[in-house]
């Protein structure tokens, strides 16, 4: 190794210093390339500052890839010691989405989705004792990220609550044929917008307290 070093350090001339200094250059500028910290975070906090809830849909399709896509970021949510208490119910089945919109106006299952997406809490993969109802902000957590997924990929999506309304709650159940410890959290319909709301600006400075 000494020999290889003595002989490289006796052959180097300006020409290669030159070189040197240029790959020195490239692989600096491929490893900043790389990090993309600032252009990444732009991107994800335009998402979350423009995302809105879309109501209207097309009634386009939209494909299997691109549900696999919004179930893998609403499945990269945290979790209480990471129980992952969750089920995600995907209905693309037109009838069953008719059905939902009947019975659950507020929905939106009736406004042309390309599907409905159930996120649900998986009782049987909860916390045990006083701290199970953290499955609720465990699924909540990745509904937002459902949302967020699908405005980023120029879908339209809202949240619809059902739990803790209970009658909500039992009616999904009863229609999707869901087992006691799967509990729907809300409906999600997801499709190609045929609306285009305006963002709401929801910062409000008043809600801030520091600690310094
Ligand atoms: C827990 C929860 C329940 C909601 N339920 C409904 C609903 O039943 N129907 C509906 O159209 N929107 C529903 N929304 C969407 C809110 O109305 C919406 O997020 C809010 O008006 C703010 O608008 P934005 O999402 O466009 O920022 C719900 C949102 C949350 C977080």
């Amino acid at each position: 190794m000494c020999d290889f070093f003595c002989t490289f350090a006796a052959n180097f001339n300006k020409s290669d210093m030159k070189k040197l200094l240029i790959l020195a250059c490239v692989a600096i500028t491929l490893l900043a390339c790389n990090q993309q910290p600032q252009s990444m975070e732009n991107q994800a906090i335009n998402t979350i500052m423009t995302r809105v809830s879309v109501r209207e849909f097309t009634g386009e399709k939209i494909s299997d890839a691109q549900i696999d896509t919004l179930l893998r970021a609403a499945m990269a949510a945290p979790s209480a010691i990471n129980k992952q208490p969750w089920a995600f119910i995907v209905v693309t089945d037109e009838a069953k989405i008719a059905q939902l919109g009947d019975s659950l106006p507020y929905s939106r299952c009736s406004n042309h989705p390309a599907c409905a997406i159930i996120p649900c809490g998986d009782l049987s993969k909860a916390i045990e004792g006083e701290m199970a109802a953290f499955w609720i902000n465990d699924v909540s957590a990745a509904t937002e990220n459902l949302l967020l997924a699908a405005h980023a990929m120029g879908l339209g999506a809202v949240w619809t609550g059902l739990h803790p309304d209970m009658n909500r709650v039992k009616m999904v159940q009863r229609m999707l044929e869901l087992p006691e410890h799967i509990v729907p959290l809300c409906v999600v319909p997801v499709g190609v917008p045929a609306e285009q709301p305006e963002v709401k600006d929801k910062y409000n400075p008043d809600n801030i307290r520091y600690i310094r």
